[in-house]
């Protein structure tokens, strides 16, 4: 039987609770489909960084390297100073493994759960290609007389020719297979970072004109692109952006497909290991209460299969996310949905 090694990391808060949720899913579409998915558990998050002192050990990125995938649940702890967690576990990862591609699907499953008026499931179905290894989150810069009244920061956005371009070929030719309305968008700021967008656009369209001539390229300054979500979000089809832009502009897209409890992105490096996380954060108060909704982890699970190939059970997951969110569900958000965590991962899990 073919089978897939995972690594998990439930990580902080409620990261655990939603990762075994969407592992019970996730066995129920293998076991359906004829394969298997091997777990190895991984304890990296603030508790062991609380005990140890240590973020993440040296081997461990190694380690990880050998897995297909890693499932991710949450990272981020109330009593670690923020930054150190994110940039030492989870930027790190996204780096060190070239995790390139931070993608991430806005789709509405059902209007109830949509803050913007009239809009339907067909409205907003759209997906955004973060770039994950460059732009602001590099860590280039720094401080000239710190602590003095004359301190300087400068936090410098890095784009290479070679990062914007796998990039950018990356959502060429998903947009190609999604074969919606065959649309790209480039996201930016042409108008003011005239030294980054400028690299941006020339090779949005040096590529699309040479490489994808079937794919329509469209452009939209970032800040248009956050009131064209609000007014008319069935515009979209594709997105393409820098890693700060992608960052912002996923938050407004997770809430007008529901909120973070459904919220699901893949960082993705296509040669080699990939991590699939919901959007969400560890949301720490929650921590062990069984209430907090793990359907945006289980559609992570369902990315996961979906790169691994296995595209009849991740849409079999999806199909049952859908139905779950349709029929069976209250609310999207945390203790309002109805059912406690457990219970709304056995429905899924059950339908698939
Ligand atoms: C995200 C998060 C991270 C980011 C943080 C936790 C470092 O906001 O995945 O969108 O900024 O990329
Ligand atoms: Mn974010």
């Amino acid at each position: 039987m073919k089978s897939y090694n995972v690594a998990v990391i439930g990580g902080d808060g409620t990261g655990p609770e939603v990762v075994r949720e969407a592992q019970k899913v996730l066995d129920a579409a293998a076991a359906k489909h004829g394969f298997k998915l091997e777990y190895t558990e991984f304890d990296f998050g603030g508790d062991r960084y609380l005990r140890t002192n240590e973020v993440l050990p040296d081997s461990a990125v190694d380690e990880l390297r050998k897995f297909p995938a890693i499932l991710l649940g949450a990272i981020g702890h109330p009593d670690v100073r923020p930054g150190i967690l994110e940039k030492g576990i989870l930027l790190r990862l996204r780096f060190e493994l070239e995790q390139y591609i931070n993608l991430r699907p806005v789709k509405l499953y059902d209007d109830r759960f949509c803050p913007l008026k009239n809009k339907k499931p067909e409205d907003i179905d759209f997906v955004v290609v973060r770039e994950n290894n460059e732009g602001l989150y590099t860590g280039a810069g720094g401080f000239v007389f710190k602590g003095t009244p004359h301190e300087v920061a400068v936090q410098e956005s890095v784009n290479t020719r070679r990062g914007v371009e796998r990039c950018l070929r990356f959502a060429f030719e998903y947009t190609r297979k999604r074969k919606k309305e065959n649309t790209l968008t480039l996201s930016g700021k042409t108008n003011v970072l005239t030294y980054a967008f400028d690299l941006w656009e020339r090779a949005f369209h040096e590529i699309g004109q040479a490489e994808y001539p079937d794919i329509k390229r469209e452009y939209a300054h970032v800040d248009a692109t956050t009131m064209w979500f609000i007014k008319n979000p069935e515009w979209y089809d594709v997105i393409v952006t820098d890693n700060m832009f992608g960052d912002i502009i996923t938050d407004l897209g997770a809430m007008i497909q529901g909120g973070m409890g459904i919220a699901a992105g893949g960082n993705i490096n296509p040669n080699g290991t990939s991590m699939f996380e919901p959007i969400g954060g560890s949301a720490p108060k929650y921590t062990g209460k069984n209430v907090i909704n793990p359907l945006a982890a289980i559609c992570s699970g369902q990315m996961m299969l979906e790169i691994l190939g296995e595209n009849q059970a991740a849409n079999d997951i999806e199909q049952a996310v859908i139905k779950v969110v349709r029929e069976r569900i209250k609310e999207l958000g945390a203790g309002k949905m109805g059912h406690s965590t457990s219970e709304v991962g056995d429905m899924v899990a059950e339908l698939v």
